[in-house]
């Protein structure tokens, strides 16, 4: 649940901070899934947009940032460095998300950083290759958490606005974007206006709750 909510946290923090991201995320929603309906997993392959803004969320959030303590079950060398057995071993996934030679400014949430890439490229620069661990430990959880954030997202997207909120005084409020980091990292709470995007979007999702209620 914690690295769910990290990413999707740490979407909406872009959302509130990169408004022109939100726009051409409901631009596409809105010419591929229509108004008429809300978005569904089959859709996926045709939101190109959508699936850099899951990609990027899981990369700009790191939830895990240094993974899982692994141990070496045998001796070891990288890169010239003998590391033996019974070692206690952390991937530094938070640098591996910000590796400034594949992608400069990595600090900024910027989806279009994986549009348009050949398949060797997007293979290379899928953070779903490093967020979620590796080897026989693996995540278990990631399928499920990639289908899990992207429903999410689209979801969000096709019905609401996310937009900077303002003070008792009218003052905008721009959240800074940081990060809690420990186990998990994830940024604090931070002030925020969720508003329907339309009534006939919030008259779809009165809808689906109350069928699921019945
Ligand atoms: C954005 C969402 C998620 C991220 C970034 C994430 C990341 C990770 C990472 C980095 C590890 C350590 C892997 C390793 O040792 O190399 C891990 C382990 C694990 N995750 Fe996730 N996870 C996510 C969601 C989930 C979900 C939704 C579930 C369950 C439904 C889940 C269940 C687990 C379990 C059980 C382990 C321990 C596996 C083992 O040690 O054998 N995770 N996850």
């Amino acid at each position: 649940m914690e690295t769910t909510k990290s990413a999707l946290a740490s979407f909406v923090l872009a959302m509130v901070v990169y408004p022109e991201v939100l726009q051409k995320a409901q631009e596409e929603i809105d010419r591929v899934v229509g108004v008429d309906r809300l978005p569904q997993l089959e859709d996926r392959d045709q939101l190109p947009y959508i699936e850099c803004i899951v990609k990027e969320a899981l990369r700009w959030s790191a939830s895990i940032p240094l993974g899982i303590p692994h141990c070496l079950t045998e001796d070891d060398e990288h890169e010239g460095h003998t590391i033996p057995k019974g070692s206690t071993v952390l991937s530094n996934i938070w640098a591996m998300t910000r590796d400034e030679e594949i992608d400069p400014d990595a600090s900024t949430f910027r989806p279009e950083r994986f549009l348009n890439m050949d398949a060797k490229t997007a293979e290379r620069t899928d953070p779903r290759a490093t967020v979620f661990g590796f080897g026989r430990r693996t995540c278990p959880g990631r399928y499920f958490a990639d289908a899990n954030i992207f429903m999410v997202v689209a979801s969000m997207v096709a019905t609401l606005n996310i937009a900077k909120a303002r003070d008792s005084k009218g003052q905008v409020i721009t959240p800074s974007v940081e990060f809690h980091s420990g186990m998990t990292r994830y940024p604090p709470e931070f002030t925020c206006n969720i508003t329907p995007r339309s009534q006939r979007a919030e008259d779809m999702v009165s809808k689906m709750l109350t069928s699921l209620l019945d």
